[in-house]
């Protein structure tokens, strides 16, 4: 039964990939530029993904690695790398948080794992916010 839940699961989410959830939103692209040492700035206002709690979305690449953002609070956000714990695989967006295709792990909206065999959620990233702007990196 829970093979059956998985390969469901595996379906929706190779839909949601298929539709191009591995490439930054358009909306969100205008919200964020490259800064010193690779790093992002991002207008949280200027993300629709990121209006409400528990919103997320992948933001941009720091020197090659995809970078999420979740936002966990009114004012709290957090960032994270979008590569599977597991074997580096970049996961991709699903309704419920974000999927590995390469052998199904699950992590919340936040990175937190949900179900392996990742053994770890998806690895921070340093974040400050200021003003309506975070930097990233
Ligand atoms: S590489 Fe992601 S679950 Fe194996």
């Amino acid at each position: 039964m829970a093979a059956l839940s998985r390969r469901s699961l595996f379906a929706g989410a190779c839909a949601v990939v298929a539709l191009g959830s591995s490439e930054v939103p358009a909306a969100a692209n205008a919200a964020v530029k490259k800064i010193a040492g690779g790093r992002l700035s991002v207008n949280l206002k200027a993300v629709p993904a990121l209006s409400n709690v528990g919103g997320a979305t992948r933001i941009g690449s720091i020197k090659g690695m995809p970078v999420g953002i979740a936002r966990t609070g009114t004012s709290k956000y957090v960032a994270f790398s979008l590569r599977c714990p597991h074997q580096g695989i970049t996961v991709g967006r699903t309704e419920n948080g974000w999927v590995c295709s390469a052998h199904l792990s699950e992590f919340e909206p936040d990175g937190d794992l949900v179900l392996g065999p990742a053994t770890t959620g998806l690895a921070p990233v340093p974040i400050k916010v200021s003003r309506g702007v975070a930097t990233i990196g």
